[in-house]
């Protein structure tokens, strides 16, 4: 945080977008919008900026972070693009998907944003509010999700400012996240193979033009946000559960009910919009332990049952 004033609520208008780039400008941190979940942006070039991610986080040093850009011409003076490469961000982009590749020699990037890797992540988000926002500050940002780490991610701006709030700049303030999960993370690698990184949002049927995908969520090591014991609401967490024991906040779906519910009507994709405020709930309610209806490992319930197998994971 930059100055001393407490955390500056932003309608994200054109006032609240021109106020948040002057912001970002002069290396403060603003929390924004995206159609997966809130980030906590930073000029990426900034080192003290980026270094006031970590420490507003509490982030270990060895995680790295996305880097948004508002074009193709951004994303290509940061890092090396293969003609697949560039034929991949041009299909999947502007959208939930992150593409790691090698970093390009010089790039303009503070040395924390990849925490000592050779390649680089980035994202050409869909959210008009956040490309407005690269745009008018003239900066690409660096934005890891906008919650402490470990624990759920936001959603909405009351998320971030009942957690973040005091410790960071402004929070512009542009309704709840249409996806509700983080990006799918996709590394492209030398050899031209894909590799899932992390499972999110982006239906993966769509790369398969691009060659075969591998998965490689379990290693968790490449990266290291992918921590067995993440997105935690502060309670023990139980999954598939039929029906919740008296001590517990459920968490339903489809015919089965709950204190909440992710989707009545079992839509995988209203569930995971729905899936991070139900846990905020569920963390910040009377019930001691939180209980989770079973999701279908279809689409993106693949993705919805990887965070709340790491919400559940005992730390
Ligand atoms: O949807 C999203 O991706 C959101 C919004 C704000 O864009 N951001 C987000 O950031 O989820 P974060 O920091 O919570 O997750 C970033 C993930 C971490 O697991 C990190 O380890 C991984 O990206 N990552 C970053 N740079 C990487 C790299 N060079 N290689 C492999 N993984 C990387
Ligand atoms: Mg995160």
């Amino acid at each position: 945080m930059t100055g001393k004033n407490a955390t500056e609520m932003l309608q994200a208008d054109r006032a609240g977008i021109a106020r948040a780039a002057r912001i970002l400008q002069s290396g403060g941190l603003v929390a924004v919008p995206t159609e997966t979940v809130y980030g906590l942006a930073a000029r990426a070039d900034d080192a003290s900026a980026v270094a006031g991610i970590y420490a507003a986080k509490g982030r270990p040093g060895f995680n790295p972070l996305i880097v948004h850009v508002d074009t193709l011409e951004q994303a290509e003076a940061l890092a090396e693009f293969s003609p697949q490469a560039r034929r991949i961000a041009q299909a999947v982009w502007p959208g939930p998907v992150t593409l790691v590749l090698p970093r390009r020699d010089g790039a303009p990037l503070a040395a924390g944003v990849s925490a000592g890797l050779p390649t680089i992540a980035l994202r050409m988000p869909a959210h008009p509010v956040m490309r407005a926002l690269i745009r008018e500050s003239g900066c690409v940002l660096a934005a890891p999700s906008a919650n402490p780490s470990n624990a759920v991610s936001p959603t909405t701006a009351a998320h971030v400012a009942a957690s973040l709030g005091g410790r960071i700049d402004a929070i512009l303030d542009g309704g709840a996240c249409e996806a509700g999960l983080e990006s799918t993370i996709l590394a492209i690698r030398h050899d031209a193979s894909l590799e899932v990184l992390r499972p999110g949002p982006f239906d993966l049927r769509r790369l398969s033009e691009f060659g075969p995908v591998g998965a490689n969520i379990a290693a968790g090591i490449e990266a290291p946000g992918q921590l067995r014991s993440h997105y935690s609401p502060g309670k023990p967490v139980r999954l598939a559960a039929g029906m919740p024991e008296a001590d517990e906040f459920m968490i339903g779906f489809g015919g089965i009910a709950g204190d909440v519910t992710l989707s009545a009507g079992g839509d995988l994709t209203e569930a995971a919009a729905n899936l991070y405020a139900a846990l905020h709930s569920g963390g910040a309610s009377s019930q001691p332990r939180i209980a989770v209806a079973p999701i279908p490992e279809t689409g993106v319930g693949a993705a919805i049952n990887d965070r709340l197998r790491r919400a559940s994971a005992s730390r």
